[in-house]
């Protein structure tokens, strides 16, 4: 989970050209049937690869003539009303039942996998009135998307056929492997000039709250010109640490936001994303309380679900024991808790430090970004008790809080 989520994770929205007036059906728009892309990037930046391409490739396929909703209305292609801020969720498992169960109407955006699109899925999201994106994660693993030209093609393709295919908003383009290669804003370039604003679609990307490039004003420029809004990934903040550190610490992830802002990205255009996943940790130590859980080796570092977590510390589980009280740390602003799991030798003490709602809360209340709130990811509730989802929900629609 914990290495999925390295590769996997940002967004953004922006609204400043959001418009509500310009529905139109997707087939009636997309006519890039038979045009080609050129794959060529020009690029100002100082680390620009000799980007001297000149193959073209044969546009994504042709829309489907029929919405692939029973309901054609749905098939309409629109982007957030202006006043209205992103609450995007991003989501692999598209399990229709368990989506059933966990969808919120609060939620206005969900952006979905590439590879877990179902007509199911994205119909049920639409007939809530969301806004559906194809979620295309590119990581090391994947990094040919990037940096190769086949790659490259092959990801303005893909990511045109599943738009087109299942009648979608826009794309959300997760590219977490190398950042500083040009071919970055050349891709969302290109896939702006593909999705225009004026058609009713929405672009987005997401990145980390680490990266000094965005300070660079020409690739600031382009990478603000061709998205919607960029999402901001606040998680993951401790990984590799000797100790359990928090998952998104609440000074951290203002200090990330801070730097964008700096950097001159608009805040309405800044989404804040936020984990619904958290860390435990095996702690070297026997006490049955300890603040901070030096872990023991091998490093025993776990991302799990929220629901999970949420299992462990409302004690509604057999095989652990708590041996703390819920505790609070007052620097990261988020729960932690420690319990016992007896093992034949005698027993192990962890730690978690997660996230609940008032965790979330203070984090987007006290964020200076203002263009909305995105988790990872809203599988990660399935199964939690309906009560803490909604407690979830109401403490941090960015539309419901206070101005
Ligand atoms: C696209 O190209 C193919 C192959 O050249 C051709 O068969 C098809 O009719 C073309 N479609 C349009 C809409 O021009
Ligand atoms: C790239 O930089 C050169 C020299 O600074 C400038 O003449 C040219 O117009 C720039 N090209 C683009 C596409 O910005
Ligand atoms: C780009 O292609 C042209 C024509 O093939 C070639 O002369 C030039 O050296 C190439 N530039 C780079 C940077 O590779
Ligand atoms: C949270 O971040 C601050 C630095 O901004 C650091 O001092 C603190 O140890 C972090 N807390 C946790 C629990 O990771
Ligand atoms: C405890 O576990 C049961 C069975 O898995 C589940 O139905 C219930 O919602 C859980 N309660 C809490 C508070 O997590």
């Amino acid at each position: 989970m914990k290495f999925y989520c390295l590769i996997v994770i940002y967004l953004f929205i922006l609204c400043c050209h959001c418009q509500n007036s310009n529905e139109l059906l997707t087939k009636d728009i997309v006519k890039a049937e038979n045009t080609t892309i050129a794959t060529t990037a020009t690029t100002n930046t100082t680390n620009s690869l000799s980007a001297n391409i000149t193959t073209t490739i044969t546009s994504p396929t042709p829309v489907a003539s029929s919405c692939v909703c029973s309901d054609e209305s749905l098939c309409k292609i629109s982007r957030l009303n202006e006043n209205t801020k992103p609450y995007l969720f991003w989501i692999i498992n598209t399990e229709i039942n368990q989506l059933k169960k966990t969808l919120s109407k609060d939620i206005n955006i969900l952006s979905i996998h590439k590879d877990y699109l179902t007509k199911e899925a994205v119909c049920y999201a639409k007939s809530l009135g969301i806004k559906v994106l194809v979620w295309f994660p590119v990581s090391g693993a994947t990094r040919d998307y990037v940096v190769t030209e086949e790659g490259r093609a092959s990801f303005l393709r893909i990511g045109m056929e599943k738009v087109n295919k299942f009648n979608l908003n826009g794309i959300d383009i997760d590219i977490e492997t190398d950042l500083d290669s040009p071919y970055y804003e050349y891709l969302l370039e290109k896939f702006r000039e593909l999705l225009p604003v004026a058609k009713g679609y929405t672009v987005l990307t997401d990145l980390p709250t680490n990266y000094n490039f965005v300070y660079d004003v020409k690739r600031k420029d382009r990478i603000l010109n061709a998205v919607d809004y960029v999402a901001m990934m606040n998680y993951d903040q401790s990984y590799g640490l000797p100790y359990l550190g928090a998952n998104s610490n609440h000074s951290q992830t203002l200090i990330g936001q801070e730097t964008f802002l700096k950097a001159g990205f608009p805040a309405n255009r800044l989404i804040t994303g936020l984990p619904l996943y958290a860390y435990y940790g095996k702690c070297v130590t026997k006490d049955l309380y300890v603040e901070q859980c030096v872990l023991s080796r091998p490093r025993l570092n776990t991302a799990y679900s929220l629901a999970y977590i949420n299992s462990i510390v409302s004690n509604n589980r057999t095989d652990v024991k708590l041996t703390s009280g819920l505790l609070w740390d007052q620097v990261s602003l988020a729960p932690y808790i420690n319990y016992m799991v007896t093992t034949n030798l005698g027993y192990d003490i962890y730690q978690t430090r997660y996230d609940n709602a008032l965790s979330l809360r203070l984090k987007i209340q006290n964020s200076k970004a203002k263009g909305g709130v995105a988790f990872f990811r809203l599988d990660n509730l399935y199964g939690m008790p309906e009560a803490r989802i909604n407690e979830i929900f109401e403490a941090t629609n960015p539309n419901n809080l206070p101005k």
